[in-house]
């Protein structure tokens, strides 16, 4: 047997937060205790009126298949949240719901590309966007962006990286590894660029509840007639409730597209888990008081990781607005040596040096679209972020 795998799957490259997450694991399994700021989870629990929910709803028998699109209460659920909080007017039938918001965006990635698309991915991106975009036969075209500007994509990069083969932009605000939030006026800039084109925007808006900063959160579609007509709206369950393992996300946009993702889920899925559908209609019932809690909390925990970083002469970081994840400029140690003196040149060699001699996980930049950073989660306890932090410097000063 040779087993001859798919074309396609040489364009693909293994996630680089799993990949690390299994190196982790084979160290955890030789017993070997490691602090993990690799994980893109919340280290807080699921509400337990969530958790209450999914178990009740158990009990009452709710252990079947559940319909394609969604079930029909928690589709009519976020119709309202989408409107209510965001300012969005989608009927039910425009909203699909899917595995994680991760299915929703693949869907609509392998509903709207054909083979040569360009697809415009701002970077430093979310690992999984360009590797999805290939995957279903497009060129992730990266626009980088930098510190100085909060790492936002400005209407001049947008122009100058559009042309007749843009199919889709990507927005993630907040963002993921970066955590910068794109305020009105500055969502405003880039959709009057799109304005005249048929550029699709997929607006992933996971992170729209974990805010540190004055600044309110808008949807991109919210913008205009023109915004709203072009994006696909994506959000899930998986941050804002800790759901990552209930795997349950969705996503908003025009009709045709909507039925064209829900006719690929159908073939190749079905509906999303008909528990965790179940409990997500409480979970959006908790009000303010609920993310006023878990932002309070984590603020905490971004200072803290902040400023233990920021007694480091050797790192540096934009202080994020947003999400949960610091992203760590590491550009004066590489090209360092170990004390056996193996020169570190690349943020692949310091991740994996740093868990074997700190016992530390974190995420290579490469994997966001930046070879000079390492990417850490800050949602974790505050002694083991104290430990950790200490655990890296420690390393990184042991350099030559
Ligand atoms: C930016 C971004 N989008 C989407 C996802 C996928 O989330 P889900 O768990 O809903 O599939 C993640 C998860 O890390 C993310 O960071």
């Amino acid at each position: 047997m040779k087993y001859t795998l798919a074309n396609r799957l040489s364009r693909v490259e293994e996630s680089a937060t799993l990949k690390m997450a299994a190196v982790t694991r084979a160290l955890v399994e030789k017993g070997v205790s490691i602090l993990n700021f690799s994980v893109g989870e919340p280290h807080f629990p699921v509400p337990a009126s969530v958790q209450e929910a999914a178990i009740q709803a158990v009990k009452a028998g709710k252990n079947r298949y559940s319909p394609v699109p969604g079930n029909a209460d928690l589709r009519a659920r976020l119709a309202r949240k989408l409107q209510e909080e965001n300012g969005l007017k989608y009927k039910v039938e425009e909203i699909a719901v899917s595995i994680g918001a991760k299915q929703a965006i693949y869907n609509l990635m392998m509903a709207t590309l054909n083979e040569g698309d360009d697809v415009l991915v701002p970077a430093p991106y979310w690992t999984s966007y360009p590797e999805m975009v290939k995957l279903c036969g497009g060129n992730p075209v990266i626009l980088a962006t930098d510190e100085k500007s909060g790492f936002k994509l400005t209407p001049q990069a947008l122009k100058k990286g559009l042309t007749s083969k843009t199919k889709m932009l990507l927005l993630n605000s907040p963002s993921n590894p970066t955590g910068s939030v794109y305020s009105k006026i500055e969502l405003q800039g880039l959709a009057d660029v799109l304005k005249g084109t048929e550029v699709w925007v997929c607006s992933d808006e996971i992170y729209e509840k974990l805010l540190f900063t004055e600044t309110s959160f808008t949807s991109f579609a919210s913008l205009s007639d023109d915004a709203f007509s072009r994006t696909i709206t994506i959000n899930g369950f998986s941050k804002a409730f800790a759901m990552t393992g209930w795997r349950l996300g969705y996503a908003a946009g025009p009709l045709p597209l909507i039925k064209a993702m829900l006719l690929i889920q159908g073939q190749s899925t079905s509906g999303a888990n008909t528990l965790a559908q179940a409990a997500a209609v409480t979970a959006l019932e908790l009000g303010s008081d609920y993310f006023k809690t878990i932002n309070r909390e984590l603020r905490q925990c971004r200072d803290l990781m902040g400023d233990l970083f920021s007694k480091c002469p050797l790192l540096s970081f934009y202080l994020p607005d947003g999400a949960f994840y610091l992203f760590v400029n590491i550009s004066k140690v590489l090209g360092k040596r170990t004390l056996e003196g193996r020169a570190l040149i690349n943020s692949e060699e310091m991740a994996l040096h740093l868990l074997e001699k700190g016992h530390v996980s974190t995420v290579p930049g490469s994997g966001f679209g930046s070879d000079v950073h390492l990417g850490l989660s800050f949602s974790a306890r505050a002694e083991d972020i104290r430990e950790g932090c200490r655990r890296v410097i420690q390393v990184l000063e042991d350099l030559r």
